[in-house]
């Protein structure tokens, strides 16, 4: 197959865990007979650096023209005591989610078995988890009407969801749902908020549609909780913007290590794939940052192009190296520690 990529390294640790990504995929797409070309772009404070804005229309260009876009990270660290920056990487991050139209962010959690004591939670109440929590991207209070009142003294931020929104995120949850274990949660507010009920209302509606699968409804406060007591629990969760902000960083960490996290955000025709991780600045161009959630995010993207066995090639080399301990510094425990790029290199020549 051929694969056009773009490639949107951005910020901080981001260009270090693209290039091991990059070796990944070079070495799967030698091995398995593809051709992929990849076309790098700017983004984040990189762009902003470059041309003054952190999602560049060059930049956009690109990315509509990909099969797929793979995304590193973005944000550094100048802007973020600086309530006065008038641009900033995040914006970027948030314009480019609307123009791309990726209104679906998927986001698994599941653990690896030769890292099971390395989770900050009891073995037992984590063993098994396997789950995905399906963030809408592209509404909600991210991009509601927001601003300042009352001579500067009074801030909002609305939270407003169409139907429409919440059908085509639901939809890919239902059907997600079908693949796995035809269970589905539907995470809200809806005790206090109304656009919580909406999503309620909507996705009971959906139910009859999808007769075999299993529909719990669930606050999210009440989630934080369980998501942590029982993460075996859940499968297929799908839930609002903000709230699957959160809840996904807290699930990071059933896994033991952020850097282990991967993501795919899919749209009506565009998909990009990142880890969930961020930027990282205290290791930036230090060598030490843990590549596997970009690799495995890789991973995500040729699953999406029913290239599963590529897919599967690249868990199994990754699971191969957890266990003979070629690991960043994150996972290492006293044990040596490898360079991102010594990890990258192992991957790529053990594919
Ligand atoms: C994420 C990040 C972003 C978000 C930030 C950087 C804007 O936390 O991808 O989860 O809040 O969506
Ligand atoms: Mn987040």
């Amino acid at each position: 197959m051929k694969l056009n990529i773009a490639l949107l390294a951005g910020d901080g640790i981001g260009p270090e865990v693209i290039d091991q990504a990059v070796k990944v995929c070079d070495a799967i797409s030698k091995k398995f007979n593809h051709e992929i070309t990849w076309q790098p772009a700017l983004t984040g404070a990189a762009a902003i650096d470059a041309v003054g804005e952190p999602y560049p229309d060059t930049t956009h260009e690109i990315c509509v023209n990909a099969d797929a876009v793979l995304f590193g990270a973005i944000g550094h660290p100048r802007f973020d005591n600086d309530p006065s920056a008038k641009v900033r990487p995040e914006q970027g991050l948030l314009k480019m989610r609307k123009k791309l139209g990726l209104f679906a962010n998927v986001r698994p959690t599941f653990t690896f078995p030769s890292l099971i004591d390395k989770s900050p939670l009891k073995r037992e109440r984590i063993e098994g988890t396997d789950l995905i929590i399906l963030r809408e991207l592209t509404g909600g209070i991210y991009f509601g009407e927001r601003g300042r009142k009352d001579n500067e003294n009074t801030a909002y931020d609305t939270m407003t969801y169409e139907r429409h929104e919440i059908i085509r995120l639901a939809k890919k949850g239902f059907d997600m749902a079908m693949k796995r274990s035809k269970r589905l949660c539907c995470v809200d507010k809806a005790n206090v908020l109304e656009s919580s009920r909406l999503w309620r209302e909507t996705v009971q509606a959906m139910e009859k549609d999808y007769p075999e699968v299993e529909v719990s409804y669930e606050f999210v406060d009440a989630v934080a909780m369980r998501l942590v007591q029982w993460p075996s629990a859940y499968d297929v969760m799908i839930t609002a913007n903000l709230f699957g902000d959160i809840l996904t960083d807290e699930a990071s960490v059933i896994a033991g290590s952020m850097g282990l996290m991967p993501s795919s955000s899919i749209g009506e025709k565009a998909k990009l794939y990142e880890p969930i991780h961020g930027s990282y600045p205290q290791a930036a161009g230090k060598d030490i940052a843990n590549p596997l959630a970009t690799i495995l995010s890789a991973a995500m993207l040729f699953e999406d192009f029913d290239l599963s066995d590529e897919a599967k090639a690249i868990r199994a080399v990754v699971n191969k190296s957890l266990e003979e301990g070629i690991v960043t510094e994150d996972l290492a425990d006293g044990a040596k520690a490898y360079k991102t790029s010594e990890v990258g290199t192992w991957l790529a020549e053990h594919i």
